[in-house]
């Protein structure tokens, strides 16, 4: 079996980390019980460039139940945990991926999962969609996944341009992906990356969250917790008056940058951070992105300006600018949840790993009637997600009576 991982030693503490994390996973589960039985992907080649932790094992262990071949690499250099990676080759998936490895290297296990010969995609940021679309035209796909806000975007932006050559399911827009994950998942996780890189208190301090989407709310309510003032950037006004009224103080860029003390970028956009801002920032004032692609930050610019950098701790890089204000970096600008922490934890992942793994099934299923266009999965997929995630938590949903969906259903009757 053809891989490319750090090392194949670490496999036991990966088994470990890959357990703990089913045991939270109590919908992919079920999936992957049905799955055992009914052998949907029966033939079936997944392609996997996702990031490379316990959660993810557990939904390519899912696929396999199912009768996929899987072959994974990471959709992120930074975000591999090596012994999970160890672990799943020790299993039999090929996996490639290496943490910290090079951008050439990220893109050459793109092309080995290519080689592996996928029908089916999973892709977290659309970089294995464009490269199969730029560079490899000729993978024969039936069909994708897509996990991430950022990577829905660029498979709009390739549907409008004509471009694309296979149904794409946005998995990111299913309410039980984005409602949760982007917003418990994110807004829990990347505290953590921040507080396992610096170790400060959140009480006190003025966060600053730049993008107040899915992932901006969950950030500012989780720092909220915490104790911090919340400052919010946004440049959409229905969303700016949103965190207003959940009780954060809206601000622009310039405004923000001089009353924080840790910034938080989730705006899936580019240099939202940038020159007229680090120029404003205070001494000791920590930046992180949760956004999917390292380009929120503009560090190019904060390295020009620096007239010293160097590594504090593991995860937390500083820059000196030449009035002697020092800023410090968390993982690079990369996700700080992956890049500086675990990722989101098992629990929310579940369900947005259930909506991969049905989703997979829905394309298969549907044959050649789906379009080469961009999909979102059927709301009764949705809804069963949740019901089993409800379920997995104790919680019991009210049934409407006849009564009930007759009066819903009727138009005739006012006071
Ligand atoms: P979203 O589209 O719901 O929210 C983004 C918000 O940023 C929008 O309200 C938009 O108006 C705002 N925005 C855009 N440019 C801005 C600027 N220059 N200044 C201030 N605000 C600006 O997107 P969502 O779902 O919250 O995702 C945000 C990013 O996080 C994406 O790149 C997504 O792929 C990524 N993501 C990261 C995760 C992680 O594990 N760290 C998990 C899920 C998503």
């Amino acid at each position: 079996m053809d891989y490319d991982i750090a090392d194949l030693g670490l496999a036991e503490t990966g088994h470990r980390r890959i357990e703990w994390a089913g045991r939270r996973m109590n919908v992919l589960a079920a999936i992957r019980d049905r799955f055992e039985k009914e052998r949907p992907l029966e033939g079936i080649t997944v392609g996997a460039c996702m990031h490379v932790t316990s959660e993810t094992a557990n939904l390519m262990l899912a696929l396999r139940a199912g009768g996929a071949e899987v072959a994974l690499c990471a959709s992120n250099p930074l975000s591999t945990q090596d012994d999970v990676a160890a672990a799943l080759v020790d299993g039999g998936i090929p996996v490639f991926a290496v943490r910290g490895e090079s951008a050439e290297t990220f893109y050459e296990h793109i092309h080995s999962v290519i080689d592996a010969g996928p029908d089916i995609v999973f892709d977290d940021g659309a970089d294995m969609t464009t490269v199969l679309h730029k560079e490899r035209g000729d993978a024969p796909i039936i069909g994708g996944l897509e996990e991430t806000t950022t990577g829905v975007i660029r498979l709009r932006a390739m549907a409008a341009d004509g471009v694309l050559r296979y149904p794409v399911v946005a998995v990111n827009d299913s309410a039980t992906k984005h409602l949760f994950d982007n917003r418990h998942g994110t807004g829990q996780s990347s505290l953590d990356g921040i507080l396992r890189a610096a170790n400060i208190l959140f009480a006190g301090r003025t966060v600053v969250v730049a993008g107040y989407g899915d992932c901006g709310w969950g950030i500012a309510e989780r720092a909220k917790g915490l104790g911090a003032n919340v400052v919010v950037m946004e440049v959409d006004p229905i969303r700016a008056v949103s965190a207003a009224m959940n009780g954060h103080r809206v601000r622009d860029g310039r405004a923000a940058a001089r009353e924080g003390d840790v910034f938080i970028t989730a705006t899936g956009n580019i240099h939202v951070f940038r020159e007229e801002h680090f120029a404003e920032m205070k001494d000791g004032s920590i930046l992180a992105n949760a956004g999917h692609f390292d380009v929120e930050l503009d560090l190019g610019a904060l390295d020009r300006m620096a007239v010293s950098r160097r590594r504090l701790r593991e995860s937390l890089e500083e820059y000196t600018l030449p009035d002697g204000r020092r800023l410090l970096v968390v993982a690079e600008g990369r996700l700080v949840n992956l890049g500086a922490a675990e990722g989101h934890p098992a629990d929310v992942m579940d369900m947005s790993f259930a909506n991969q793994a049905l989703a997979a099934e829905w394309i298969v299923d549907s044959g050649d009637d789906l379009e080469p266009a961009v999909h979102v999965l059927p709301a009764d997929l949705d809804r069963e997600v949740a019901r089993l995630k409800l379920e997995a938590m104790g919680g019991g949903l009210e049934v409407l009576t006849d009564e009930q969906e007759r009066y819903l259903a009727s138009w005739q009757d006012g006071t």
